[in-house]
This record gives structure tokens, C-alpha cells and sequence, in this order.
């Protein structure tokens, strides 16, 4: 049903009327100095994928890239405790994997997920007049810069690491309730970039109200600082072709919508007349959701307006 083809969160693969099989990977470089909290950020970085499908995840496998020369045993002990703690919050069976040795340690999930046939959500689907919802702040990447500065203090760093552990699993059950039509998650590319993504996909153009983009604790000041990870840059600079960007807009509130989240939130495309309700029910079993734009009307390349 979804493969290489269209540029979404994960294959999907048709078995039966009743069941399509979702198939994902994704594996990063350490985001944090504790092993244990790196593990549990990769794990909700790569399980994330099959949420933002509408799906549930079943089955995972590790993949580990490690060091052992270099680096303690204990590290990576560590690291697939906490992996192995938000499997277990998931709901899924760690059944496998795989390590090599390599330079630079490298973890992450493969995960396999089912969902309905009907229930796939692409981020292709966004309709006119829909409502985007974002279930996480951004700025992690602007903090990752901000911590190897050593200017982030122990409980900035706190929060960007409860963030970026927190499973997207309650958002996308909640989500599953309300009459959705895209979803993706907000990784590498940013909010920004991935809105763009949905909105090439779904051939619209989307307004991103940057006043209402939720910020991690201290990432606006990181920003203005000039913490701003090489990524965000890039991502602007690629995805710049089709965006507007209204003048007078805060340059480091720009950089933000461009920065590079790491186990970002969900990107939720939503029927106007669900999404209060919708928000309310995030908010109300403790997601950090907010409104944050619309889908403004058609647009066969597709286009983003940062306003
Ligand atoms: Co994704
Ligand atoms: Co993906
Ligand atoms: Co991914």
C-alpha cells in the first residue's frame, strides 16, 4: 500500500481486508550523555514511525552499532534497558536483532506494527479546511546544540529529554477516535519540512502560525543565542523553494520551525469540526498538543506559508 514511492513514515503491506503490516527503521547517534535515557529516545524515536501511520506496533528488533573498544559494556547494557522500558510501555515484543562493531555507537528499532487497511494515514490525505495539530514542542535540536555548549542547565535538559522519551502512543490512540485525514511525526526535517512533505503529498497549501508552535523550556534563548544546529539550516535552505515566510517573523522563531527534532510529536491533518475537541482530549490526558496551522487550499506542488 505505501512504498517507495511516496516519501511517508514507513512501508505498508496489504495481508488481508482486516490487516496491513507496517514495517520500519530508523537508528540515531547518542542525543544525550545517559545511555539509559538515549535508549528510551530511540526507542520512541523509532516507534514513532508506526504511530504516525495509525498503526500499532507489535513486534521490534534492535540494531546496534557499537564501539567495544571504546566504550564500556555497560553503556550499551544500559542503552537497550531503556529501549527495553518503552517497548514494554508499548505494548510490543522485543523479539531480535542484530549488533556490529563499528566507530561511532549507533542505536535503534525495527519495528513492525499492524493497522486496518481503511485506517492507514498517509500524509497525503490533508483536506481543505483541516486543522493541524503538533503533540510535542520543538527545539530539541537547538537544545542538543545548546548542551554540547554546555549553556543548558539540568533542568532544560530534563525536559527535552522527558520529550523526546514520551511515546507518541496516547496521542495517536486518542487521534484514532477523531476523523483524521494526514498524519506524519516531526523528525529530521522539522516542523516545517515535514508540513511541507504533507503538504506536497496531499497537493495543498498549509499556514503554519509560528506564535502558536509550542517551544521546548529555553530553546527560544538557545535560538537567539545562536545555538542552531547545522540541520535547521539546511532544512531551510531545501525546503525554502516552496515556502513563504511572512516578513517580520523573529528570525530564531524561524530557525525553530526549521530545526531538526529528534523523536518529534505527531503532525495531525484533522477535520476542522473534530479538532477543538480533539485538542482538548491531548491536552486533557497530559499531551502537550496545540493548534499550530490550516490547510488554506489547493496547491498541485504543494506550498507552506510561515506566518
Ligand atoms: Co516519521
Ligand atoms: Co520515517
Ligand atoms: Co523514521
Amino acid at each position: 500500500m505505501i512504498g517507495l514511492d511516496t516519501p511517508d513514515d514507513a512501508g505498508v503491506y496489504k495481508i488481508n481486508s482486516e490487516t496491513a503490516l507496517i514495517q520500519t527503521l530508523d537508528f540515531l547517534t547518542p542525543v544525550t550523555n545517559s545511555p539509559y535515557e538515549f535508549g528510551q529516545i530511540a526507542a520512541a524515536n523509532s516507534l514513532s514511525d508506526v504511530y504516525a501511520m495509525g498503526g500499532k506496533p507489535i513486534t521490534v528488533m534492535n540494531i546496534v552499532c557499537f564501539p567495544s573498544c571504546d566504550m564500556d559494556e555497560e553503556v550499551l547494557s544500559l542503552t537497550l534497558k531503556g529501549a527495553l522500558d518503552k517497548i514494554d510501555e508499548s505494548g510490543a515484543t522485543l523479539v531480535g536483532g542484530h549488533s556490529v562493531e563499528d566507530d561511532e555507537f549507533k542505536f535503534g528499532l525495527s519495528v513492525t506494527g499492524l493497522v486496518h487497511p481503511k485506517k492507514v494515514l498517509t500524509n497525503t490525505g490533508a483536506l481543505n479546511g483541516d486543522i493541524i495539530i503538533l503533540t510535542k514542542p520543538v527545539g530539541t535540536g537547538v537544545t542538543a546544540t545548546a548542551i554540547k555548549a554546555k549553556i543548558a542547565d539540568k533542568k532544560t535538559v530534563k525536559a527535552a529529554v522527558n520529550c523526546m522519551a514520551t511515546l507518541n502512543m496516547i496521542a495517536a490512540k486518542i487521534m484514532s477516535e477523531f476523523r483524521v485525514n494526514a498524519c506524519t511525526d516531526v523528525t529530521g526535517f522539522g516542523l516545517a519540512g515535514h508540513l511541507l512533505e504533507m503538504a506536497k503529498g496531499s497537493k495543498k497549501s498549509i499556514i503554519l502560525r509560528s506564535e502558536q508552535v509550542p517551544i521546548l523550556k529555553n530553546a527560544r534563548s538557545f535560538a537567539q543565542m545562536g545555538m542552531v544546529p547545522a540541520g535547521a539550516y539546511k532544512n531551510r535552505k531545501f525546503f525554502e523553494k516552496n515556502s513563504e515566510i511572512s516578513q517580520g517573523l523573529d528570525r530564531s522563531d524561524v530557525d525553530l520551525m526549521f530545526d531538526p527534532q529528534t523523536s518529534g510529536g505527531l503532525l495531525i491533518s484533522i477535520d476542522k469540526k473534530d479538532a477543538y475537541r480533539c485538542t482538548a482530549k491531548l491536552v486533557e490526558q497530559g499531551v502537550q498538543a496545540s493548534i499550530v496551522g490550516e490547510i488554506s487550499g489547493e496547491n498541485p506542488l504543494g506550498s507552506l506559508h510561515i506566518i
